[in-house]
């Protein structure tokens, strides 16, 4: 494969989705991982290749150690680890779920993807302001685990830098505000009311797609390990 290999997580909707979508356009060949929703996968990576891009699908549930063994079996060499899959929020999710995905599984998936990822490779880890800034800026009362357990991942990566750099694969954090339009943002404004509109008070919250496209540059961007980039909010960075 001549295309640089990227793995997007969580990539059958949303967010993962549309940076698919965009890091496919950029010419890399794109590998979506999704959890349960195949189908919903495989018609967007139908949708690249109609559109001349370069993409398949590979299933595993990023917190099942064997199923993710088993993805990256699949996978021959990988240039580009994007760590958008994440959760806490579905109904039923027991109280370590969060921190099970959200730190645990990632830096799990990681250290199982590190011998696939080439030396000079990167890692873009996807979060939000709530989660970056958690501890300094108030979140919403249910976002609360999601948030202290995506920092808890963000801080747990960070303390790899070091070893990363061992083989020149870098990491790049890209955080947004709450992301119009999406599932997420969709419950919290039903159980946390009110908080979606704080938000949207500082001005209009990022689309998906702004959103994406900053994913899809911190593919590629030489920007120095550990870099963050912020999309919307900006009143967080004050
Ligand atoms: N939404 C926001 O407002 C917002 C704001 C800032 C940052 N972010 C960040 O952006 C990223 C994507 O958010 P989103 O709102 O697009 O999420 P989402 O709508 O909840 O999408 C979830 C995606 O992750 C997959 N997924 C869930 N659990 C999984 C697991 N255990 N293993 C593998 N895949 C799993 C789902 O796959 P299936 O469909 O197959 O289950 C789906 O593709 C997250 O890191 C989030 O923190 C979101």
């Amino acid at each position: 494969m001549d295309k640089r290999v990227v793995l997007i997580t969580g990539a059958s909707r949303g967010i993962g989705a549309e940076a698919a979508r965009q890091i496919a356009a950029g010419g890399s060949h794109v590998v979506l991982n999704y959890r349960e929703k195949r189908k919903r996968a495989q018609a967007i990576a139908d949708e690249i290749t109609a559109a001349g891009g370069s993409a398949d699908v590979v299933g595993a549930d990023v917190t099942d150690t064997v199923a993710v063994e088993a993805m990256l079996d699949q996978i021959g060499k990988l240039d580009v680890l994007v760590l958008n899959a994440s959760g806490g929020l579905e109904l039923g999710a027991g109280p370590d779920y969060a921190m099970s995905i959200n730190r645990d599984a990632q830096v799990r998936l990681v250290d199982l993807a590190l011998p696939k990822l080439v030396d000079g490779g990167r890692i873009v880890f996807v979060t939000s302001h709530q989660a970056h800034f958690h501890g300094r800026k108030p979140v919403p009362a249910d976002y609360e685990p999601i948030a202290a357990s995506k920092r808890a991942g963000e801080d747990a990566l960070r303390a790899r830098l070091p070893e990363l750099a061992e083989r020149g694969i870098t990491l790049v954090v890209v955080s947004g505000d709450m992301i119009e339009g999406t599932i997420i943002v969709r419950l919290l404004e039903r159980r946390n009311p009110g908080a979606v509109d704080a938000r949207r008070e500082h001005g209009d919250l990022p689309t998906v797609e702004e959103f994406a496209v900053a994913i899809a540059d911190a593919v590629n961007s030489p920007v120095e390990s550990g870099h963050t980039v912020y999309v919307g909010g900006g009143d967080y960075l004050n």
